[in-house]
């Protein structure tokens, strides 16, 4: 795991945008992860900027969302197609045809997770998921206890996911129990993970994330068993950890050119 310390959120969100940008640069066909919530708008409103500004040309993307919930139409305000339409898709020149997100409203879960599962596939898998952590360690909404050889599914949220959550809603009643979510197996089959972290409330969940045990009670953790993983989170967010200074240390002794490129060849081999 790579550890990557940014003094503030907006810094964060530049790193990211850089390495996303190499990825799309590198790889114009590539197949990107996608995530939603406060955690990754940074990094879409650079990306926008990077198309408007400088060309970045997403014409060849294909694009995979994460997760979304049960019983919420698209064009519900708290839905998450209407999340990544507003805050991404509405601003750059991907492809509609070629944008994946999990069908709140499938009358037959089960059978639209399969299918879900045989388009990433079909698409040659994802070579980059952008991951969020949740204050209790979920990535995607895997909540803890979620088998670390999950697939695609639905689940129910933690009270702490709906809690977090419900700044969203009117109210915490309005917040769906239930969701449908990429599994941590479908995650760690990604090529790159880069996983955004900003702000004290994730300073435990990225601790145990990090440095913790391998376990399902922190799903995040399981990415320690993955080849490539970027972590990037903010002061706040890297307070609990052991080695803060040895990640800074590492990052700092990287030559320039390879600060953001560390695991592109990747992507380049297959
Ligand atoms: P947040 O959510 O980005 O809104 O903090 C992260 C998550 O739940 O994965």
């Amino acid at each position: 795991m790579e550890v990557i310390i940014t003094p503030s959120p907006e810094e964060g969100a530049l790193s990211a945008a850089r390495i996303l940008d190499h990825v799309v640069r590198a790889k114009p066909a590539a197949v990107l992860g996608l995530a939603t919530g406060s955690t990754p708008l940074g990094l879409y409103r650079e990306l926008i900027r990077r198309h408007k500004e400088e060309g970045l040309d997403f014409s060849g993307i294909t694009t995979f969302n994460l997760d979304e919930y049960v019983g919420l139409e698209a064009s519900h305000p708290a839905s998450y197609h209407r999340f990544m339409h507003e805050n991404l898709f509405a601003e750059i020149n991907v492809a509609p045809e070629r944008i994946h997100l999990p069908d709140g409203m499938a009358a037959d879960v089960n059978a639209f997770s399969r299918e879900y599962e045989k388009k990433i596939r079909a698409a040659g898998g994802i070579d980059l998921q952008i991951l969020g952590i949740g204050n209790d360690g979920h990535i995607g909404f895997n909540e803890p206890s979620s088998s670390l050889a999950s697939r695609t599914r639905l689940k129910t949220l933690t009270q702490v996911t709906i809690e977090a959550n419900k700044r969203f809603f009117n109210n915490i009643d309005e917040v769906p129990r239930h969701v449908i979510t990429m599994g941590v197996g479908t995650i760690m089959e990604a090529r790159i993970c880069l996983l955004l972290a900003f702000g004290e409330k994730k300073a435990e969940a990225v601790r145990a994330m990090v440095e913790g045990p391998v376990t399902a009670n922190c799903p995040a953790s399981v990415l320690q068993l993955h080849p490539r993983v970027v972590v990037i989170a903010d002061e706040a967010a890297a307070a609990s950890l052991a080695r803060a200074d040895y990640y800074r240390y590492v990052f700092a002794a990287k030559p320039e050119w390879q600060k953001e490129t560390t695991f592109l060849p990747a992507l380049l081999e297959e």
